[in-house]
């Protein structure tokens, strides 16, 4: 992600001049010989030529910012119409009718709570080991953490920060037409794996946030404050009340989740940085996305199967926006939020928790799940086009993984030392592409 989500970044055109009122390429005087055709003899020729020049040049400026204006405005509204054609109701139909397999397959992935991990099963419990063998447990799971370097602390809290905004997550669900729980108390198959799945979901945050507060190795007023700022500021959903979109995200979403806490997994643990204890909490944590990963996956299945024009058309619409981690508006306090995202995601890939090739391999993955290239039979020529463009994606991305890397290379770009108030400002040393 140094060469991740920044190079997405670039790609997307995300970052807009911090300088709104700067001209585009700059501003450049004019040459001494304008100046002496258009001021011989007068010494305000140069001032003048430089206001004019500034007024044609503001001028071409303004033009041109009005007509990207309108193309966005324009490409916005495409885009609307594209998304909003799936909530046709002849489209969503399918949705109500495979309710009933719902029940049969998807369901079933949920754990019973009798049968489910709570966070109190791993870690120490002051009420079985009485005082003194609590106190001896809390010992013994900081001596471990001591050990944790201080990058895979920051990848941990973002983690962490990502199940704590769970709030967010089953209200997306909720936008999604059919499947919602439009009571709260909803009987349908797809209201109960809703409410299931935000259960299953809401043990993560739990687990990781009290493993946190007896390590000792956060400031856990600024991890607390970062958790109320995110909630706060929401998250962008793309197409946001259609079905097919919002269940490719979330299988996107699933396995990305699976693979961060997988990975923190094996790097925190006994070859790694030695704390076993919280190995096996990520671990635990990774194991249930695995189970949710499945879940979203199949009904996307589905979907691909009943209504493939439909599926492989979100599916691109979703790839083409960027399937961001819901950590995006993620900010420490100091930065904006994207400012922060960039520093951050150059972390996690230097850490190894979640990289642009992790990335690349979902997108693989979930095209092979789906039969994405295999498809024939009864796609449009916009479902082809789509179908085209994500079999060319995973190529696409691995060139930009080469890019970044040899121009990071290139640039002999030197680390930067980013204090992290998370864990008490000790810097971070990473690239910031
Ligand atoms: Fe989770
Ligand atoms: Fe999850």
């Amino acid at each position: 992600m140094a060469l991740t989500a920044a190079t997405l970044f670039r790609c997307g055109g995300y970052y807009p001049s911090c300088k709104p009122n700067a001209p585009a390429g700059g501003y450049r005087p004019p040459t001494k010989a304008a100046a002496a055709a258009a001021g011989a003899g007068n010494g305000n020729g140069v001032l003048a030529i430089n206001r004019s020049s500034r007024r044609c040049r503001s001028t071409a400026t303004a033009s041109r910012e009005s007509m990207a204006g309108r193309r966005q405005e324009m490409k916005d509204i495409v885009d609307e119409e594209e998304w909003r054609s799936y909530l046709a109701p002849e489209r969503l139909e399918v949705l109500r009718e495979i309710e009933p397999w719902v029940e049969e397959n998807v369901l079933p992935l949920l754990k019973p709570v009798e049968a489910s991990w709570q966070p109190s099963d791993l870690l120490p419990d002051p009420a079985a080991l009485g005082s003194d063998g609590f106190h001896a447990a809390c010992l013994e799971l900081r001596k471990r953490a001591a050990g944790v370097p201080d990058e895979l602390l920051v990848c941990l809290v973002a983690n962490m920060v990502t199940e704590e905004a769970l709030p967010m997550y089953p209200s997306g669900l909720n936008r999604l037409e059919v499947v919602r729980d439009t009571t709260g108390a909803d009987a349908t198959a797809w209201a109960r794996w809703i409410r299931g799945w935000s259960a299953e979901e809401n043990r993560h945050g739990d687990v990781l946030n009290r493993y946190m507060h007896l390590s000792g190795r956060f400031d856990m007023r600024e991890v607390e404050r970062t958790v109320q700022r995110l909630i706060r500021d929401g998250m962008t959903v793309h197409a946001p009340a259609s079905p097919f979109h919002g269940f490719a995200y979330v299988a996107f979403q699933e396995r990305a989740t699976a693979i961060a806490h997988g990975n923190t997994a094996r790097l925190v643990g006994a070859r790694g940085a030695g704390d076993a204890a919280l190995a096996r909490i990520c671990g635990t944590v990774a194991a249930d996305e695995k189970r949710h990963e499945a879940a979203y996956t199949r009904i996307m299945g589905k979907l691909f199967e009943a209504d493939p024009d439909a599926a492989v058309r979100a599916m691109a619409y979703m790839m083409r926006r960027r399937i961001d981690m819901p950590t995006a508006f993620i900010n420490d306090g100091r930065h904006s939020s994207g400012d922060f995202y960039a520093r951050f995601i150059a972390i996690a890939e230097k850490a190894g928790t979640y990289t642009l090739s992790d990335y690349r391999c979902i997108l693989e993955h979930l095209m092979r799940q789906w039969r994405v290239e295999e498809l024939t039979a009864g796609l449009s020529s916009d479902g082809r086009h789509a179908q085209d463009y994500l079999c060319a994606l995973p190529h696409k991305i691995k060139r930009m993984e080469e890019k970044a890397h040899d121009r990071v290379v290139k640039a002999k770009k030197k680390p930067t030392l980013i204090p992290i108030n998370w864990i008490f400002d000790r810097p971070i040393s990473v690239v910031v592409p």
